[in-house]
């Protein structure tokens, strides 16, 4: 899989591919993830890239040039399966989504900044918008890193154990049961009896119970 990312702070995406899983993945060659400056487009040689919006407001609002002509360039390289805008005013990351994008080959994914970008850029080029949760961030760059974080751990062979995404929270529509490990009793805290049992179809009876409870409790949404 590719992913490119165009952002006008390349600086402040990159650390989280530098890390951890993500790393592991771009190591090993299942995802490559490219960062293109939105201002190497920029309008004119002081780096134009935003300007005033019509009709007055505070904020600036990143110009349409500059992105068209980077996702031009991308597009004349490879053909792309979505080109997403991360926006705050947009339908909300889920796992059902993650799930689809990593079967990708190719995504863009234009990071918004400021007051967001020319809507034409949205109606032009844009193909997949997503919104990370009802907040609004300074940019779309954490949001993206977030994004690419719950496509890559789900490439086959990112994961050291392939079921260990299969059963994250959320994969059916449940939370996680609670974990433990070791020591098994710690200052009079004990790890219930059933997990040290050995008995596994009690085991996952027990988890299953436990996402039941706490995904009532938690996120009775989740069960509609
Ligand atoms: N940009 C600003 N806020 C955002 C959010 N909540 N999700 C995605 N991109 C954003």
């Amino acid at each position: 899989m590719r992913i490119d990312i165009i952002t006008v702070s390349p600086e402040l995406i990159k650390s989280p591919f530098e890390y951890s899983i993500m790393k592991r993945a771009i190591n090993k060659g299942l995802v490559a993830v490219h960062f293109h400056d939105l201002r190497t487009f920029a309008i004119n040689k002081y780096g134009k890239i935003d300007d005033y919006q019509f009709g007055g407001g505070a904020g600036m609002v990143l110009m349409i040039e500059p992105i068209e002509k980077c996702i031009n360039l991308l597009k004349s390289e490879r053909l792309y399966d979505e080109i997403i805008y991360m926006t705050p005013d947009a339908p909300t990351l889920n796992q059902q989504t993650a799930n689809t994008l990593s079967l990708h080959k190719n995504i863009i994914i234009l990071c918004g900044h400021y007051k967001g970008v020319d809507q034409r850029v949205r109606d032009l080029f844009i193909t997949k918008e997503i919104s990370i949760g009802d907040y609004v961030l300074s940019g779309g760059e954490l949001g993206a890193a977030v994004l690419c974080d719950s496509i890559i751990r789900l490439i086959p062979g990112v994961l050291g154990d392939e079921t260990s995404a299969l059963t994250d929270s959320f994969q059916d529509n449940l939370l996680a049961p609670p974990v433990y490990t070791r020591p098994a009793d710690y200052k009079g805290a004990k790890v219930p009896e059933v997990l040290l049992s050995g008995n596994f179809p009690k085991i996952e009876t027990w988890r299953s119970e436990k996402s039941l409870e706490h995904t009532k409790a938690i996120r009775p949404d989740l069960l509609d």
